[in-house]
């Protein structure tokens, strides 16, 4: 079996993918203790080292080293400071890195990172990853191409040591776009996902009024349709598809089309969509920050999908 370590892992997406891919997950690393609570529950094997990246000095060996480390400098929809510090963890990564020298990495970030303002950052990236040795790839990814029922676009790095001689290749998607010719399998809906899950599921869902900001853009996807991304904040999350459609009456603004009754997806539907396992657990009460784990998390099919394209190297 090929042995991983995983930074920034929060509750486990990146890893329970690997894990279905058949890796042991020797090391797993974040500063958020819920999230160290939730990878726990589903991968108690994996040792789990709950602080800052930083105050880690030495790393098990392993053949595989992954690392999602934090997009909110880089996001399309949060914050966009090109100099703030949280975009600099990838030299955290690239420390790791020469520590550990694996066959091979995996990076996942957001597609935000493309962008003018700061695309120095992803072409330091890939020049530091490149001068540690490692023949490197990259690609945007849509989920949906993958079978998830979700418009999410990721960024991923794969490097292999580039003494291996092998360079990675991308999979090709498994899933037609909508609108796509349907020479693929058609992408599921969001009926196929979390059609089965009770419609006003107990203390699942977020219930803070629908404020203006939430009302400034469409949050509504029918049933046949796939999900808006899921984000890691629970105000932001899209409504379930039993609320009422929303309609636009004036710019960044939406009214529902009728009164019937509305709500956010729970935090179990929005799990769903990130394609986790039905059996994943996410222990006690906390809400909120059982959508922000899950929103931050890579979806476990699509980095599965990444991780299974490696050449026999190991
Ligand atoms: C994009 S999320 C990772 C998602 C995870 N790979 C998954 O699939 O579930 C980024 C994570 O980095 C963690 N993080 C932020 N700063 C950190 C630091 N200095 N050291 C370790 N972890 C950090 C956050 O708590 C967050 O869980």
């Amino acid at each position: 079996m090929p042995t991983a370590v995983s930074l920034f892992s929060g509750c486990g997406g990146s890893d329970v993918g690997l894990h279905g891919a058949g890796f042991e997950m020797l090391l797993a690393n974040d500063i958020s203790s819920y999230a160290r609570d939730v990878y726990k529950a589903n991968l108690p094997d994996t040792d789990y080292a709950l602080k800052d990246i930083r105050e880690i000095k030495s790393f098990p060996s392993a053949d595989l080293l992954v690392g999602c480390y934090p997009c909110q400098g880089f996001s399309v929809g949060g914050v966009r400071e090109p100099e703030r510090g949280i975009n600099y963890l990838y030299r955290e990564f690239d420390r790791a890195l020469r520590a550990i020298r694996p066959k091979a990495f995996i990076v996942e970030n957001v597609s935000g990172m493309r962008r003018q303002d700061v695309i120095h950052l992803f072409n330091n990236q890939l020049k530091r990853f490149q001068l540690a040795g490692y023949r490197v790839e990259w690609r945007v990814l849509d989920a949906r191409a993958f079978g998830l029922p979700q418009e999410r676009t990721r960024l991923f790095f794969v490097g292999i040591r580039s003494d291996l001689g092998v360079r990675y290749r991308f999979p090709d998607p498994t899933h037609a776009l909508p609108g796509e010719e349907a020479r693929l399998a058609k992408c599921p809906t969001i009926r196929d996902a979390i059609g089965h899950l009770p419609e006003w599921p107990e203390d699942e869902f977020d219930e803070q009024p629908f404020h203006w900001y939430y009302m400034s853009r469409n949050r509504y996807r029918g049933w046949d349709e796939t999900s808006k991304t899921i984000v890691a904040n629970s105000r932001h999350v899209g409504l379930h598809p039993i609320s009422p459609p929303l309609k636009r009456i004036h710019t960044d603004k939406w009214v529902f089309e009728n009164d019937g009754p509305a709500r956010r997806l729970s935090y179990r539907e929005a799990a769903g969509l990130q394609g986790f396992p039905t059996d994943m657990v996410f222990p006690d009460n906390h809400l909120r920050l059982k959508y922000r784990v899950i929103g931050n998390a890579v979806p476990p099919p699509l980095f599965g999908a990444v991780a299974r394209a490696m050449p026999a190297i190991w």
